[in-house]
């Protein structure tokens, strides 16, 4: 039996799918040790392999095959576009890519004017724009911190993930507009979804029992 291998993003999406994996018998107990410092942990007896990588990164594994799954979110998903089957929505980690800004944005997204828009996503942000919006606008790409934008001058808007609100809310800033929701999903490469179509299946099939028990 070959190994499967998961790609899990790096950080509270990967803590919450290993608490869902346990919950259908899929372990690693060598991941649990806080102070390793491994990359790659393996669980012999079920022939599965997992690894943390950097969110934007995990949906790159799968298309390479390096993983066979990847846990990671729509956002992540949109943003890079890569070759991969979106198999599953985990349901956790939801939150909402947004446009935000200060109040006196709203009207610079009514009339179609040329804006500055900040943001860690430019594809989605750009498809936003000019797919579903028809309004040209000038994408900066930041990688971090993104309500700095409109605060300091940078742009008149942000397109960004809103989850509990309260950064845009202790910056003086709010939702203009809802781009999409998001969650985390289960996304596998389209070969392994092939060759190991058995196992596969039934890891997703146990993991909707899980979600549906809630
Ligand atoms: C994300 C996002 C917002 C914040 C939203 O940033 O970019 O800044 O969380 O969460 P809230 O609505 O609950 O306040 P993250 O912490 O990932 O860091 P970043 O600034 O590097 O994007």
């Amino acid at each position: 039996m070959r190994y499967i291998t998961f790609a899990l993003g790096k950080g509270r999406l990967a803590k919450t799918a290993l608490k869902m994996f346990e919950e259908i018998g899929i372990t690693c107990e060598e991941m649990k040790d806080k102070d390793t410092r491994k990359l790659v942990f393996v669980n012999e007896e079920l022939k599965f392999r997992f690894f943390l990588a950097k969110g934007p990164d995990v949906p790159t594994y799968v298309e390479y095959g390096a993983a066979d799954i990847g846990i990671v979110g729509r956002d992540t998903i949109l943003e890079e576009g890569r070759n991969i089957y979106e198999v599953l929505d985990l349901g956790f980690g939801a939150c909402r890519m947004c446009v935000c800004g200060p109040e006196s944005a709203k009207e610079l997204l009514q009339h179609h004017e040329q804006i500055r828009v900040a943001t860690k996503y430019p594809k989605i942000a750009k498809d936003y724009f000019y797919n579903k919006k028809h309004q040209t606008v000038e994408i900066i790409k930041l990688n971090g911190s993104v309500e700095l934008g409109p605060i300091v001058g940078l742009s008149d808007v942000i397109v960004d993930i809103v989850e509990t609100g309260s950064t845009l809310k202790e910056n003086g800033l709010m939702v203009l507009e809802e781009v999409c929701p998001l969650t985390a999903r289960m996304v596998v490469n389209p070969v392994s979804m092939k060759l190991e179509q058995k196992r596969i299946q039934e890891i997703i099939a146990r993991l909707r029992d899980v979600i549906a028990e809630g």
